[in-house]
């Protein structure tokens, strides 16, 4: 009798939890009606089927809070896992969430080369919207996108993709091409207070202006960077300007800073880019890597065309940079296309742990290479 009591009691305090408001998604089948209803929302303990996207596209100035376990299943697709989109809107992870890409599930150590596997997070969303807070494990591929975005702060996340690096995963079952953060045709973005365990670019900033990028600690990735050139045709696609990286730290992977512009791609310029007060060490290929000759190629193909001035650089402005490289490590590499580097101001930028020489074809004033 007492037991009866007892559970009747559980279920009706469950019961009243779970009522709440309505607003509260604990179930893949709920989320269209809650996000389309609901402007204070909350996410919790979910899985979400493989091949279904966790879709918060907000009501304006909504909020949503993540709690718990997200689990994200298992499905060969390109993604998202989530999207998040809106105006003025707040998305919050609690203490203890974990949204769970299984990534270890696709890694095959071939990346974007291999089976088809989901991006994670797609994020489009302006006029002073936050995202927060959110604890990211294990990234199929690419973990945070954000594009087509303007006025957006995102803040306090954790990427935790290290069981894909090399030296931790099974034998060939390692992760590649997981960028931290991939910025696309954005304006006014703020990237702070990150902490990035991964594979690829840390952050990534593509196209766009106004970008700050401000406290975030890498780890084994391919660092903090500059990637443009991804059309042919399109001169506003392949133009970023006004872009800061402050007061980050870099720690293993292949380079601290890797600035490249693409070229197998159409026009375009990258102009006024600062980097300031950066700390790394441990580099295993280069410290800094700037080059007019990037190519996206398989990993240890090789693809080596001569620079191009496609998309020239300029005013590239360098302040307190400082860090280590392994012995066989390049320190400074700088390889432009004749005329398209120039007014590069460098200033307090010494690299150490190497014999290894710096090679550059382009002299920053204030730098001696
Ligand atoms: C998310 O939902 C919005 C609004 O319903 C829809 O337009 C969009 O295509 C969906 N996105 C994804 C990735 O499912
Ligand atoms: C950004 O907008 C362009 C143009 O509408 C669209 O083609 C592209 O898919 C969008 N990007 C993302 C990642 O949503
Ligand atoms: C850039 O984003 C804006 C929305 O902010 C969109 O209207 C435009 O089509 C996008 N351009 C490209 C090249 O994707
Ligand atoms: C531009 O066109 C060339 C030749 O068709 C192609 O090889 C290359 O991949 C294209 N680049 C981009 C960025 O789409
Ligand atoms: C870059 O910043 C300058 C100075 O604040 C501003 O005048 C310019 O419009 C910005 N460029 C873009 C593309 O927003
Ligand atoms: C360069 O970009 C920064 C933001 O990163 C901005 O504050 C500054 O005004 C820009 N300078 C010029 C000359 O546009
Ligand atoms: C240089 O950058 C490091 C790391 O961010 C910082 O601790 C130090 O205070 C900076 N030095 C100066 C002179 O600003
Ligand atoms: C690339 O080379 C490394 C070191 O030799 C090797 O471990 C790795 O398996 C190779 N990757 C591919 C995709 O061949």
């Amino acid at each position: 009798m007492f037991e009866v009591l007892c559970a009747v009691l559980i279920l009706a305090v469950q019961a009243s939890t779970l009522r709440d408001d309505g607003c509260t998604i604990t179930e893949f089948e709920q989320i269209e009606d809650i996000v389309s209803s609901c402007s204070d929302i909350f996410v919790d303990d979910l899985v979400v089927p493989g091949g279904e996207t966790l879709n918060l596209t907000l009501k304006q100035g909504a909020s949503a809070t993540i709690r718990g376990q997200i689990t994200f299943g298992y499905t060969e697709w390109g993604g998202p896992l989530v999207q998040i989109s809106g105006s003025g809107i707040t998305v919050t992870g609690e203490t203890d969430n974990v949204l769970d890409g299984q990534g270890q599930l696709y890694w095959d150590g071939l990346g974007e080369w291999g089976v088809l596997k989901p991006n994670f997070f797609n994020i489009q969303a302006d006029a002073n919207s936050l995202i927060q807070g959110l604890y990211v494990l294990d990234c199929p591929l690419h973990c945070v996108v954000i594009a087509n975005s303007s006025d957006v702060t995102l803040k306090d996340w954790s990427i935790n993709n290290a069981a894909g690096d090399r030296d931790v995963a099974p034998l060939n079952k390692y992760s590649l091409n997981t960028d931290g953060f991939d910025i696309w045709n954005s304006t006014n973005v703020v990237i702070r207070d990150m902490v990035v365990f991964n594979q690829d670019d840390c952050v990534s900033v593509r196209s766009g202006s106004n970008v700050l990028v401000d406290n975030v600690f890498c780890h084994g990735s391919k660092g903090i960077s500059i990637s443009v050139g991804f059309s042919n045709d399109s001169i506003e696609s392949n133009t970023l300007e006004n872009v800061t990286f402050t007061n980050s730290v870099v720690v293993g992977g292949w380079n601290a800073i890797h600035i490249r512009t693409h070229a197998d791609s159409g026009e375009g310029i990258i102009n006024n880019v600062t980097y300031e007060n950066i700390v790394f060490s441990g580099l295993q290929e280069y410290g800094i890597n700037i080059q007019q000759n990037y190519v996206d190629v398989p990993e240890n193909s090789t693809s080596n065309p001569s620079p191009r001035d496609n998309i020239p650089i300029t005013n590239l402005i360098f302040n307190n940079i400082t860090g280590t490289v392994v012995p066989q490590a390049v320190p400074v590499y700088i390889n432009c296309a004749d005329g398209a580097c120039s007014d590069w101001h460098w200033h307090g930028v010494t690299v150490g742990g190497t014999e290894a020489m710096n090679s550059c074809n382009y002299l920053p004033e204030g730098f001696q290479c």
